[in-house]
């Protein structure tokens, strides 16, 4: 016996969930474990055509594993959360390897690759095998803790254990591919964060925080601690040509494996800085404005400051993680941290009537 809230929730779907999704056609576990780890920060409508465009290019697992990780970067630039796309690769690598290019289909196997956690591999099971496993992401959780009027942060471990009970409970045995899909589509569109709209929810017969006119409070926020700021120099090296000098990131810690311009520390005295780094002499130095980039464990303050260099050289080129880059249409693809693309556009590819309402506005990024 099915409970009432799955009964509900597949009426619902069947009627008004999205069937037509790009990776809901020509189903196989790979497009589905690309959509589900590109889906794990970023909303529907983002993500369709950064996956039209990796399965274009990747159509198959060893498609991907045999990809230099600089362009699976680059078609992943502006989804954010990076560490997915290294993740992905490295994950298509070991599959490569242990076994035989297929994704496993027993859950923990699964949950052993790099960048699958349980949510996410009971997503990729149910979805494309309609294994009954149950999925616990953000949105579920809110449907949950809104449902059975549950408090506290649901990132809280007892509170987690107690949603994974529950998820277990309504997901079906018969249907899990719909299930899943199901309550991730109320939870994006009917039971949202902030609105929901209850009036049009299957759930609402049941649902304790409509009953209690809980549904702002629920489910509750992280209890907030304040984010540590941390101060850097970008060195915008410019030669006579237009052309920036970028640099290849470390592949472990933010934006990990991107070009992102020569950093240095807020102190420094960038001339001299530049002079002992790379040897270049610098005709003209000038400050610009900055900009703030909110990662999940503390605040950066990027200084960018603009040095243009006395000569035409480029002579660092066949370097492998120092590169002059050409602004207006370079033909290598590259990764980008956000706040590079951002900058070059804003420096270096813009009228200059352009730039100023451009520059020094917030944003917020993934890792
Ligand atoms: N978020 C994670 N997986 C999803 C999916 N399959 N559909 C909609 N949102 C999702
Ligand atoms: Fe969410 Fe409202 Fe539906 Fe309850 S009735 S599950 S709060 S949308």
């Amino acid at each position: 016996m099915k409970a009432d809230f799955t009964r509900q929730l597949l009426a619902w779907f069947a009627r008004h969930g999205r069937h037509d999704l790009p990776w809901q056609q020509d189903v196989t576990t790979y497009r589905v474990w690309i959509s589900e780890i590109m889906l794990q920060q970023t909303q529907v409508n983002t993500v369709i055509p950064y996956f039209h465009r990796f399965t274009g290019r990747f159509p198959e697992l060893y498609a991907l594993a045999a990809a230099e990780l600089d362009e699976v970067l680059h078609l992943w630039t502006g989804l954010g959360y990076y560490a997915r796309a290294r993740n992905l690769h490295r994950a298509a690598q070991v599959i490569r390897r242990e076994s035989n290019g297929l994704l496993p289909v027993e859950i923990e196997a699964l949950m052993a690759l790099p960048g699958i956690g349980r949510s996410t591999a009971g997503a990729i099971l149910s979805i494309s095998h309609n294994l009954p496993h149950a999925i616990l992401d953000g949105k579920v959780k809110s449907v949950l803790t809104r449902y059975h009027a549950i408090y506290g942060w649901p990132g809280d471990r007892n509170i987690e254990k107690q949603l994974w009970q529950l998820a277990a409970r309504y997901t079906c045995a018969d249907q899990a591919a719909d299930y899943s899909q199901a309550i991730m589509d109320l939870g994006a569109t009917v039971c949202r964060r902030s609105r929901p709209l209850c009036e049009s929810c299957p759930l609402q017969g049941g649902c304790q925080a409509r009953k209690q006119d809980l549904q702002t409070i629920l489910p509750q926020k992280k209890p907030k601690k304040s984010l540590p700021v941390r101060k850097v120099i970008f060195a915008m090296i410019e030669n006579a040509q237009g052309k920036v000098l970028l640099e290849k990131r470390p592949p472990s810690g933010i934006w990990g494996g991107l070009w992102s311009f020569p950093e240095c520390a807020i102190d420094t005295d960038v001339s001299i800085w530049i002079k002992n780094r790379f040897g270049y002499l610098i005709e003209n130095i000038q400050n610009e404005p900055g900009s703030r980039h909110t990662f999940s464990h503390f605040h950066l303050d990027i200084m960018p400051v603009r040095a243009i260099l006395a000569t035409v050289t480029d002579a660092v080129q066949e370097a492998t993680d120092l590169y002059w880059y050409k602004p207006a249409g370079d033909e290598r693809s590259m990764g980008m941290a956000a706040p590079v693309k951002k900058f070059i556009e804003n420096y270096f590819n813009s009228p200059q009537e352009a730039v100023n309402e451009q520059v020094g506005t917030m944003y917020k990024t993934g890792k």
